[in-house]
């Protein structure tokens, strides 16, 4: 058993410090929200994701995870250190990495022996040797240290069984006795014989923007692919199944719609390329992947238009505003864009979401207006927009939906619905590559 501490209990650092201790490590996780630690202790989740609850209560209940806003105990008790705190874009595109660096000051302040700090944030390359650096500066006590980039990969909505079950395992070390020692931290992985891939600390850093940015430009390709149906007449439905029979394609990433949003892909690819730029280096296919992205909210609106001409004055009803289903994170999600659109252009904006409401309700407040479900939400609007592909919404009462819009207009951003069958049941209808 190891004694681990998680700094930053978010997203990453709740799924993985409950997943650590459900390995049989003891597991201290660390926040400066007092707030989110008070709660988080009694059972409330801060974040929305399936299973979590119960990992966490189990866990806590056996003793081996513990909340805390403690962080210099919390040190001074664990061996390994992980910080998972939050690295948003900033206007230029860079990641902020304030609280990675203040997280490495605070850390070092609290070392009394040898420790391994692992960083579990995505951070650019380069990034664990300025901790290194501060850590060294911020040391009370001469004592060695060993750092280790260990990005992470879990999707939120499946986030447990990705950290549980993952592709792979991402370690950057620098020596021998932090290899160990990560190595018995994933133990239980290796027994699933997991991939687990040792590299350097600098290789680990960059696996992870070149991953995020790889998936960013599958979904960017297939969204120029759809734009090309539209205008040949080809689906690009069966065209996406079919390229992805291809082993060296795969189907994965290969839904076309709005475009990618959350909390990792739009800001690991502007990284990426503030990264890229400040090492003299142009990624062309990166940076039209990220212009492509940009502009599907534009291919959105065109079809709005084409059907209700200007939106100002009009009601759109909006079903689905986190940025993908099984998550209410509302990070760069595409509907926030199309309602910030929206509304700036004078329409009036009518919302629904199955868990999200209260962190949209909390983005918006007044200026949009949301409703208990998808039918109230559509009554009397001009136009349904589906942004997110919640399941709940694979199942609606269309013909309610048809009769309670003011005009039958309906754009299906996920192509959740058949066109056919939509044509059929009297809405004039729209989805992307079809
Ligand atoms: N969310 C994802 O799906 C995902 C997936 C893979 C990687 N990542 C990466 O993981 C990192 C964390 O992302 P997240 O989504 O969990 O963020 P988050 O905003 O949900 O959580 C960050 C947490 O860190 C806490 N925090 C901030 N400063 C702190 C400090 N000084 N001391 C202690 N706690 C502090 C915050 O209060 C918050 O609870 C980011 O670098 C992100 O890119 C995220």
């Amino acid at each position: 058993m190891l004694k681990i501490t998680m700094v930053g209990t978010g997203y990453v650092g709740l799924v993985s410090g409950a997943c650590l201790a459900d390995f049989g490590n003891r597991v201290i996780c660390v926040d400066i929200d007092e707030k989110r630690i008070e709660q988080v202790a009694r059972g409330v989740m801060p974040i929305y994701e399936p299973g979590l609850k119960e990992l966490v209560e189990r866990n806590h209940a056996a003793g081996r995870l513990v909340f805390t806003t403690d962080l210099d105990a919390a040190v001074r008790d664990s061996i390994v250190i992980f910080s998972a705190v939050g690295t948003p874009m900033r206007d230029d595109g860079s990641a902020d990495l304030t609280s990675v660096f203040q997280v490495a000051k605070d850390i070092a302040a609290s070392m009394n022996g040898y420790k391994v700090i692992v960083q579990k944030s995505t951070v650019p390359v380069g990034t664990s040797e300025e901790v290194s650096g501060i850590i060294r500066q911020n040391l009370t006590k001469d004592v060695p240290f060993d750092r280790v980039s260990n990005p992470e990969f879990l999707r939120e909505g499946s986030a447990i069984e990705d950290f549980m079950r993952p592709n792979r395992v991402v370690i950057g070390v620098e020596s021998e006795r932090a290899r160990e020692i990560m190595s018995e931290v994933y133990r239980p992985l290796y027994l699933l014989e997991t991939p687990i891939v040792f590299t350097s600390v600098r290789s680990a850093e960059l696996i992870k923007y070149a991953s995020n940015a790889f998936l960013a430009t599958k979904i960017s390709f297939i969204n120029e692919i759809a734009d090309l149906c539209e205008k040949v007449g080809a689906r690009v439905d069966t065209v996406a199944r079919v390229m992805g029979l291809d082993g060296r394609i795969g189907s994965k990433f290969l839904h076309a719609g709005i475009g990618y949003g959350g909390s990792c892909l739009p800001k690991d690819v502007a990284a990426i390329l503030h990264t890229a730029d400040s090492a003299g280096v142009s990624l062309r296919v990166i940076s039209a992947a990220s212009d492509v992205n940009a502009s599907r909210i534009d291919r959105l609106l065109e079809k709005l238009h084409s059907e209700i001409g200007d939106t100002k004055g009009k009601i759109i009803a909006v079903l689905g505003v986190s940025f993908k289903p099984n998550t209410d994170d509302l990070r760069e999600a595409p509907a926030l864009h199309l309602m910030d659109r929206l509304l700036e252009n004078g329409a009036t904006v009518r919302a629904y979401d199955p868990i999200a409401m209260k962190n949209a309700k909390k983005h918006y407040g007044e200026r949009v207006a949301f409703f208990d479900d998808p039918y109230a939400t559509t009554d009397g609007a001009d136009a349904c927009v589906i942004m997110t592909e919640w399941n709940e919404f694979r199942v609606l009462d269309l013909e309610k939906i048809r009769e309670l819009l003011r005009q039958p207009v309906l754009i299906d951003c996920r192509n959740i619905y058949r066109p056919e069958e939509m044509k059929e049941l009297g809405f004039r209808y729209h989805s992307f590559g079809r």
